[in-house]
């Protein structure tokens, strides 16, 4: 048995901020952010992830078919939750009273979704968890510098969610991966240390923002995803042309050009969503899945790769029967 997506849903807050608002306080311009990135504009939430989370929840438990009660485990990939305690996923919980799910936050930042649908897989066909909910929601705008035009401008809010079952088909292979020793090249930090045994001059002052080194980044993502993308695709002893649809983290349209180039994919097989989403870090790839799934872009026993990269180092790819 192999666990498969019965449903998905997705939100986006209502405010977006265009590059032309950006270019109103920063040394920016729509052409610079739409060559360099593919984004025109980033939505932004005024409430936060388990709002977004929730919202997403609801629509995928509708699209899916499956009530509140039936869900016995919530999984929720996300960097930018609103308490560090209790976790969005117990938050998710109390208001949608799923009272029989075990809950969880999955923290591996743009891979998030993709490791928390791999966890409810591993839940699923053990036999630990018959029905999972798997969230990615995120409040990147609380964590970027808006003063920096090298960060800020990537970033947006929203979420993205998947009700996952036991069924014949679906999940056929996972590969994913983690390399902590380059992970200063994309951290954002927690709070600093401050506690009794600290001398005051030694207290931390340091803002929890996103930095990047932009360019080593992109070197890793073009390298990195057609690697666990091919390997995903040989454990499931799947060709790439049998393939329908590749839904990639959404983090930079070059990116994901160079990506498809070097696995000889036509960009039509490529959804993207970025240019009206910017990239949402765990909740990109469950929004734009909805959101093809919702225009009724995917059949029923198509072949489809889920592949995401990002902060830790981390990255990881999925072959599923829809
Ligand atoms: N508007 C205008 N100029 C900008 C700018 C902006 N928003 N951001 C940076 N610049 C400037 C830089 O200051 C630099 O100026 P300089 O040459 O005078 O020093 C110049 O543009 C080139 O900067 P560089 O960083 O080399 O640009 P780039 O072509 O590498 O593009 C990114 C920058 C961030 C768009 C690109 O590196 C990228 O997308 N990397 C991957 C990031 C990513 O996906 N992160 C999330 C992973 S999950």
């Amino acid at each position: 048995m192999r666990a498969r997506i019965l449903g998905t849903g997705s939100y986006l807050p209502e405010g977006y901020l265009t590059n032309d608002d950006l270019a109103q306080w920063l040394d920016t311009s729509d052409t610079w952010i739409r060559e360099r990135t593919g984004i025109r504009e980033r939505h932004i939430t005024k409430t936060g992830t388990v709002e977004m989370a929730v919202k997403a929840a609801e629509a995928a438990l509708a699209n899916a078919g499956v009530t509140s009660e039936e869900i016995d485990l919530i999984l929720v990939g996300t960097m930018t939750p609103d308490y560090f305690c209790p976790s969005v996923s117990c938050q998710v919980q109390a208001e949608l009273g799923m009272e029989h799910a075990v809950c969880m936050d999955i923290g591996a930042a743009c891979s998030g979704f993709l490791f928390a649908l791999a966890t409810a897989q591993a839940y699923l066909t053990s036999g630990m968890a018959r029905t999972a909910l798997v969230i990615g929601s995120e409040t990147l705008s609380k964590v970027v510098d808006w003063s920096d035009r090298g960060t800020c401008v990537l970033f947006g809010d929203g979420a993205g969610a998947a009700v996952v079952g036991i069924d014949e088909k679906g999940v056929l292979a996972i590969d994913m991966g983690s390399k902590g020793s380059k992970g200063m090249a994309l951290p954002c930090p927690g709070i600093p240390l401050q506690n009794p045994l600290q001398d005051a001059s030694e207290e931390g002052s340091q803002k929890s923002y996103i930095q990047m080194d932009g360019q080593e980044i992109f070197k890793f993502a073009i390298r990195t995803v057609p690697e666990t993308v091919r390997r995903s695709l040989q454990a499931a002893g799947v060709c790439v042309g049998d393939v329908s649809h590749f839904f990639f983290h959404q983090a930079n349209r070059r990116i994901l050009e160079t990506v498809a180039k070097n696995l000889r994919i036509p960009l039509e097989k490529v959804p993207m969503n970025i240019e009206r989403t910017g990239n949402t870090a765990a909740a990109s790839i469950p929004l734009l899945l909805d959101e093809w799934n919702r225009k009724g872009s995917l059949v029923r026993g198509e072949k489809l790769v889920l592949s995401g990269f990002g902060a830790g180092l981390s990255w990881g790819s999925i072959v599923m029967e829809w």
